[in-house]
Order: structure tokens, then sequence, then C-alpha cells
């Protein structure tokens, strides 16, 4: 079989990998994650049962820059898919990486969508899926007629002599508006949309698999930072706060006096070790990242409170999460492991690729969870 790694170059987009391997008719499966800085693209395959890689794609922007320069975009914090361009850059990487598939699937961000977990005396099957309907309107602050709901039973509490016994329900609400912006977007490029949903979600399945363990999640992106519990299993909280990487950029800009594409090389270069270098730049960035690490410590006070179980480890994905030193501040602040993730631990993949994905495999976790949804 033909194996290819294909550098697409222009003066806009940098950073973009394509792989492919020209595989022929066997079903694949595919996710697509549309960022603000970023599309990723996962293709997957089975190999006597298990997921083989048969393409990526990642091809990243400068272009999101210019959004911060425009302050009214800033406020406005528009969530338009990849500035409406998102069309045009996924036919160009599926064409580039010779993807036939036509269907796929896609993720939406937690901003702007609903996800908590709903307690619910015991009762049957036929009784819950009403009750969940009727529940939801109590969790959900608008109209349900505006949002598509999904719901799981992810626990339950078995009848004591004082009590009838519980179920935990995860119940997850997106608006219609998002979803057919979404669909929208596929059917431009020819791809029909077999499941839409919430990138947490998909980031669960490729790394946690069925592992138990109390875990942070955190996608430390462009626009959002997304922090995310993951325990028994299943997704409990996933909560989207606006301090993230571009900001880190912006500051280091404007600290530093130099341009945004000036800032955000030195963000990659240096990473937080820019703060010890330059005295000024420690006043500006620190606040943002105890911004991030505080919420993340809330987050986990906020767990133990409903559970009493303790958070034994933090996983880092999204592009931001590879800057030099960031991974070691958190865990100093927080006191906790944390590792980068491995979306690839459950993977085959040609030994050749090991090295970038190393490097880069992180930033492609929400695709490849997207991709092996219905493989399991
Ligand atoms: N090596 C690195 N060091 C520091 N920051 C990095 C590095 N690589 C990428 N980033 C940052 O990661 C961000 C892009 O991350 P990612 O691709 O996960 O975002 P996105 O999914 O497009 O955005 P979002 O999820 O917020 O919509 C950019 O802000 C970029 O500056
Ligand atoms: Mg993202």
């Amino acid at each position: 079989m033909d194996k290819h790694l294909l550098i697409l170059s222009t003066s806009f987009w940098y950073n973009p990998h394509v792989f492919n391997f020209f595989g022929f008719g066997q079903k694949t499966y595919l996710g697509i994650d549309i960022g603000t800085a970023s599309i990723k693209i996962a293709e997957l395959s089975k190999e006597k049962g298990r997921p083989k890689l048969e393409n990526y794609a990642i091809l990243e922007s400068y272009k999101f820059l210019d959004v911060l320069t425009d302050d009214s975009a800033m406020t406005n914090r528009s969530r338009r898919v990849f500035g409406g361009e998102a069309t045009e850059m996924i036919k160009r990487l599926i064409g580039k990486a010779n993807i036939a598939v036509k269907e796929t699937n896609m993720a939406v961000p937690i901003f702007s969508s609903f996800l908590t977990v709903m307690d619910l005396p015991m009762m049957n099957e036929t009784e819950l899926a009403q009750a969940v309907q009727f529940e939801a309107r109590k969790y959900v602050p608008v109209s349900l007629e505006q949002l598509v709901i999904d719901w799981n039973l992810i626990g339950q509490t078995p009848p004591t002599a004082n009590d009838q016994g519980h179920l935990q329900v995860l119940l997850v609400a997106i608006p219609r508006e998002l979803i057919d912006e979404y669909v929208d977007t596929a059917r431009n490029t020819g791809l029909a949309v077999s499941a839409i949903e919430l990138e947490t979600v998909s980031a669960t399945r490729a790394l946690m698999g069925s592992d138990p363990t109390p875990t942070v999640i955190l996608d430390v992106g462009a626009r959002d930072t997304t922090i995310s519990i993951v325990d028994q299993g299943f997704l409990r909280i996933s909560h989207s706060i606006e301090t993230s990487s571009e900001d880190l950029t912006r500051v280091l800009s404007k600290a530093l006096n130099i341009s945004l594409r000036r800032a955000e090389e030195l963000k990659r270069e240096r990473g937080v070790a820019v703060i010890r270098e330059e005295s000024e730049v420690a006043s500006v960035i620190l606040p943002l990242l105890d911004i991030i690490s505080s919420s993340i410590q809330q987050i986990i006070d906020l767990h133990h409170s409903k559970t009493q179980r303790k958070i034994e480890k933090l996983i880092m994905y999204g592009g931001a999460a590879n800057m030099p030193g960031l991974a070691e501040y958190f865990s100093k602040k927080l006191k906790i492991d944390i590792t980068y993730a491995n979306p690839f631990s459950r993977i085959i993949y040609p030994q050749k690729l090991e090295p970038i994905i190393k490097k880069i495999g992180s930033e492609l976790a929400i695709a490849l969870g997207l991709a092996l949804r219905d493989m399991q």
C-alpha cells in the first residue's frame, strides 16, 4: 500500500499536515473537528477489530489573529464556524488526503450547549424516557424547542430501607441552530453528517476509553479553555471559560510591544519561560494562567462536593497544551499529576508517524474520538 506525507503550503495557512494511505474500498469512519484556529480530520478503518489510522489532516491558520485586532469581533465573540471558510478548507483537505467516505461525525463546543447530570428517582426505562423530557425543562435555561436533547443513564444508587433509590442521567442539549450550521457546512463540502456530539464527549471517548479513574480533561484551545470531569468512564461536568490561548498571545503582544504574529511565535517557542525572562510579561500572563488554574480547582471542588471522589489526574489536549512549561505550571499550582493526551494509544498507525504523533497527536483527540464513535 502506498503511503504519503503531503505538506500543503500557502502563505496563509501554516503547519498543515496531511497523511494518507490511499486505502482501497474498506469501510472507513470520519471525524471532523472545526476549531477557531484550526481544522482537524481523522479517518479510521478497522483491522482485526482494532481502529487503524487511514488519514489525518491538521490545518492551522494565523488568520484568527486578525480577529484579535478587531475589537468589535472580539466583543461579539462570533462563533461562526471558522469565519465561514470551513467549507473551502475541508474540501481542500479531503481532496488532498484522498478521503472517499461520504459521511462524517462532527463536534460542537460546549459553549452555548448544556451538559448536566440529573438525579432522578428510581423508575423503569419507559418512565425514564418520559421523565427526562419533562425534567430537562428544569435544568436547561432556554426553551426545549430550540434544542436537540440527548441523554444517557450513567449510574444508579440502589434502594435502601429509607430511600427508593436514584438514577443519574447525563443530559446534553445542543441548540438546533448550531446543529444546522454544522450540517450545512458539511453538506457544502459534499458530506452528510451521521452524528453531532459535544467536543468533550468525543475527547472522552478517545482519551479515556473505559478508564474509571476520576480525571480532569483540559482542552486549551485558541478561544476557549474547556474543563471537564470524567469519572467511572462517563463525562460528568464540562465547562468552558473564555480565558484561553489567544488571550496569552494578545497580552504578550501588548506587554512587549510586538506584533501578534511575533507574540504567537514567542509563546510557542518560549512558553511559560517568557515570564521569567521578561518581568513585564509576568504581571499580565500570570493572572490569565491563574484564572485557568483556579477555574480547574473550582470544578475539581464541585465534583468532590457532589461525589466525595478525589480527582487523580489531569490530561491536557488542544493546541496550547503544547505550550512549553504549561503542564508544569498547572501541576505545581493544582498539585496534581498532569499528562499529555495520547488519543493514539488504542489506534494502529505506521511506525514512521511516531515522531509526529508524539508532537501533535494530542491535537487530534476530538477528531479521533468522533471517528471512533461508530466503531465500537
Ligand atoms: N506549541 C504551542 N505552544 C503554545 N501555544 C500553542 C502551541 N501550538 C498551538 N498553540 C496555540 O493553540 C491554539 C490553537 O489550539 P487548537 O487547535 O486546539 O484551537 P481550536 O480548536 O482551533 O480552537 P477552539 O477549540 O478554542 O475553538 C492557538 O491559540 C495557538 O496559539
Ligand atoms: Mg478546539
